[in-house]
């Protein structure tokens, strides 16, 4: 049996991925932080889909003893497909860090996600469908979300090389590039606070992951959902950078997102 693996399956958008995957009748490994949650989703999922097998793990992708448990555990299924959805979008002046948010931040928005595409790749089925869940942000440096988006444009990169790397041996990496998601509610209270622009370019959910998989099953190297969306990032290389960076440092340094 295949398996599709789900990372930050706990969250908004990876709970999506989940039941969209699940309605297809795929078989499931998923993963979150939070025992809890993942065991009420497995439940959910399976009451909906009878016919699929739905795995689940708790770990923490910031560090490597969990991830290895993950990996010990994981190690018995052949994977189709890999969903990288877990990041944490962390956003203030870089100045109010300290030493174990940024190895927070760094690691599960892009440490993590490469170890899991190592993984997946060490122990796929005849073919893998590899989807990053990266995010406009990582088109731009932005200043109050500097490491966010500075990680982000790392995946977006490392995404776009592997693809190549693995053309031509059953394996697609995508990177799936999203400008807002209405997701968490302050998230979506953000978005709502924002122009005009802002609110028509965000998209559901549900939005990103049909075309995540569209993209994902055509082989895409990367797709950034939205037509606006398409166009703001057009617009945008055109734009000088200093121009762009005091328009991105007044909006961002209004609000301060630590969450996690
Ligand atoms: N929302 C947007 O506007 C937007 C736009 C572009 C890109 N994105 C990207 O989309 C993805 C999902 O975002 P979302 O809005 O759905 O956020 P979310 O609801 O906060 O989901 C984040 C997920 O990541 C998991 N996670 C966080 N830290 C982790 C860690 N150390 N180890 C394992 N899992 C961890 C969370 O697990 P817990 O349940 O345990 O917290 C949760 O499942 C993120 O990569 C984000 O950067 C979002």
């Amino acid at each position: 049996m295949e398996y599709a693996l789900v990372t930050g399956a706990t969250g908004v958008l990876g709970d999506g991925f989940c039941r969209e995957l699940a309605r297809r009748g795929c078989n499931l490994f998923l993963t979150g932080r939070s025992e809890e949650k993942l065991d009420g989703l497995k439940k959910e999922l399976l009451a909906a889909n009878p016919a699929i097998d739905c795995e689940v793990f708790a770990a923490d992708l910031t560090r490597e003893e969990e991830r290895e448990s993950l990996f010990e555990a994981a190690k018995i299924y052949a994977f189709n497909m890999l969903v990288n959805v877990a990041g944490a979008d962390i956003q203030k002046p870089f100045e109010k860090y300290d030493e174990d948010k940024i190895i927070f931040q760094t690691r599960v928005n892009f440490e993590a996600a490469v170890s899991l595409c190592n993984f997946a790749i060490k122990h796929r089925a005849e073919n893998l469908k590899i989807i990053n869940i990266c995010s406009v942000c990582g088109f731009q440096p932005m200043p109050y979300f500097a490491l966010y988006s500075a990680c982000k444009g790392a995946l977006i990169d490392f995404s776009v090389a592997l693809s190549a790397e693995m053309k031509k041996k059953g394996v697609t990496v995508t990177a799936v590039i999203p400008g807002s998601i209405y997701t968490r509610d302050d998230v979506r209270e953000y978005i709502n606070s924002l122009g005009f622009w802002a609110r028509r370019s965000a998209k559901t959910p549900g939005y990103v992951v049909i075309k995540s998989l569209k993209a994902a099953k055509k082989g895409k190297r990367k797709i950034i959902t939205g037509g606006l969306n398409k166009l703001i990032c057009f617009f945008s290389k055109l734009t000088p950078q200093g121009i762009k960076l005091r328009y991105i440092a007044k909006t961002r340094a209004r609000v301060e997102k630590d969450v996690f």
